[in-house]
């Protein structure tokens, strides 16, 4: 029976680890984090991801689903390794290769025959080839010979949908220039492969800029919303009605048509950032995905704008924060627009009363240095208590019904800031509220 290992247990290592593990195949999931390994033992999940839980006890169950610190005998017991380690950016926008090339270095120090090294990270282009390089490097420093593919196999999961991301992918990406590496790789998604899941097979570069070009795309696409939904404020049209008759045109499709506050998460801020760069070292200029990362920069800010509007001064006022993760169905703030608007409320005197039903521990250390203004409280209907605005920054279900008479009554202020457009304006105005949206 084959062995896989997949080192890394983030977001990206342990689904893929699991959903490969709930496949029937024989996994070992490795970290260098003990703590992060002992409580997986245990069978504690470091992320919200729904429906991880399950899944990752049952395969631990049936013993398909194994976790390791050692990362020698994941290298020596399995024929597919893959590394699913974090690329996180540096200061200069560049992914931080050294986790990676670490793994790599790592894996040749105790290779024992053929391997196949895939490469899952987001990595920039030619990263597959210093993967390869530094696989020989220690291969000759410790005299010995044995054969290995690198293969490039991006993944597309999404936060709070991973497992039918994984399960259910719109593409597998497998970049590599050996057939027979290939061929291992189509045995490894035979689920899916037998289930017609598109396979797209191409060298190694091809598969890494297939990961950026469509992060890129998607972040232009949402990116493009907002500013028609900012000049649909102006002219007097609804985004939501243009997105939609957009969406039906086959060509432009209705997803990722959503405005909003900006677009945040732990892909498209890094991998917008990335892809300039890449562009900048071969002196070719992304100039539309530069501009892309300045208009979502401005979108957070204008939604600043538009709370600072409605007061004389901010000064003291209490702004009732929903949702201050990235997006719904996570617990993730990585570059999320909470992060920019908080601060920039704070900057400006206010104090908020903030409320996210996943978010808040990460919330308490990421807003560490401004805790004196910001009161964490137990649901919505006590974050709007003595509010004078209430800002809707992420579109949790619970959010998206809630009793707008009691929080009429208990609020200070009529300010009504939904900045996910999830209510209609007829029925929060009928409520007493002034209602503000995101291009409508
Ligand atoms: C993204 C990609 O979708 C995924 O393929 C890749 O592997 C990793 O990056 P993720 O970051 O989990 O996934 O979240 P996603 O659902 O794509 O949302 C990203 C951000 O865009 C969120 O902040 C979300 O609120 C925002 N967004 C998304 C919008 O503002 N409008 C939309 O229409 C869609």
């Amino acid at each position: 029976m084959r062995r896989i290992a997949v080192i890394g247990s983030g977001y990206v290592g342990l689904v893929a680890g699991t959903c490969l593990a709930d496949f029937g195949l024989n996994i070992i999931v490795v970290d260098n984090d003990e703590d992060k390994i002992n409580k997986l033992k245990e069978g504690i999940i470091p992320i919200y991801e729904p429906g991880l839980d399950d899944l990752v006890h049952r395969n631990v169950y049936y013993k398909r689903l194994n976790f390791t610190t050692d990362i020698k005998y994941a290298v020596e017991n399995c024929d597919v390794i893959f590394i699913a380690v974090g690329t996180p950016p540096k200061d200069d926008g560049r992914a931080d290769l050294q986790y990676v090339l670490q793994v790599a270095e790592d894996i040749g120090k105790y290779m024992n025959g053929y391997k196949i090294v895939v490469d899952k990270s987001t990595v920039p282009i030619g990263t597959g080839q210093k993967v390869r390089k530094v696989l020989q490097e220690q291969l000759q420093n410790r005299g010995v010979e044995y054969i290995f593919d690198v293969v490039s196999n991006p993944e597309f999961l999404r936060e709070g949908t991973a497992i039918h991301d994984f399960t259910h992918p719109d593409r597998v990406v497998i970049g590599s220039e050996s057939d027979k590496a290939r061929g291992i790789m189509r045995d490894v998604y035979r689920v899916l492969y037998i289930n017609e899941t598109p396979f797209v097979e191409t060298n190694i570069e091809t598969a890494e800029m297939i990961k950026y070009a469509a992060n890129a795309f998607l972040a232009t696409k949402i990116t493009f919303i907002n500013e028609v939904a900012n000049l649909c404020e102006k002219v007097g049209a609804n985004v939501q009605h243009v997105a939609k008759a957009m969406g039906k045109d086959g060509r432009i499709s209705p997803k990722f048509l959503h405005a909003g506050p900006g677009y945040g998460g732990s892909c498209f801020p890094k991998d917008t950032k990335a892809i300039v760069n890449i562009g900048e070292e071969y002196g070719v200029r992304m100039s539309v995905v530069e501009q892309v990362i300045k208009a979502n920069e401005n979108q957070k800010l204008r939604m600043v704008e538009k709370i600072e509007g409605q007061f004389e001064d901010l000064k003291d006022k209490t702004i009732c924060i929903l949702g201050i993760t990235f997006k719904p169905q996570t617990d993730d703030m990585r570059e999320a627009p909470s992060l920019v608007i908080c601060r920039e409320l704070v900057k400006r005197g206010a104090k908020l009363k903030i409320f996210d039903p996943e978010g808040q521990k990460e919330g308490e250390w990421r807003f560490n240095d401004i805790l004196d203004r910001i009161t964490f409280c137990r649901d919505e209907y006590e974050a709007v208590v003595g509010a004078d605005a209430l800002v809707l920054l992420t579109e949790w279900h619970q959010f998206r019904n809630m009793d707008l008479e009691v929080i009429h009554n208990s609020m200070s202020g009529k300010l009504f800031f939904d900045f996910r457009n999830i209510y209609s304006r007829e029925i929060v105005e009928e409520k007493g509220f002034k209602y503000f949206a995101v291009g409508r």
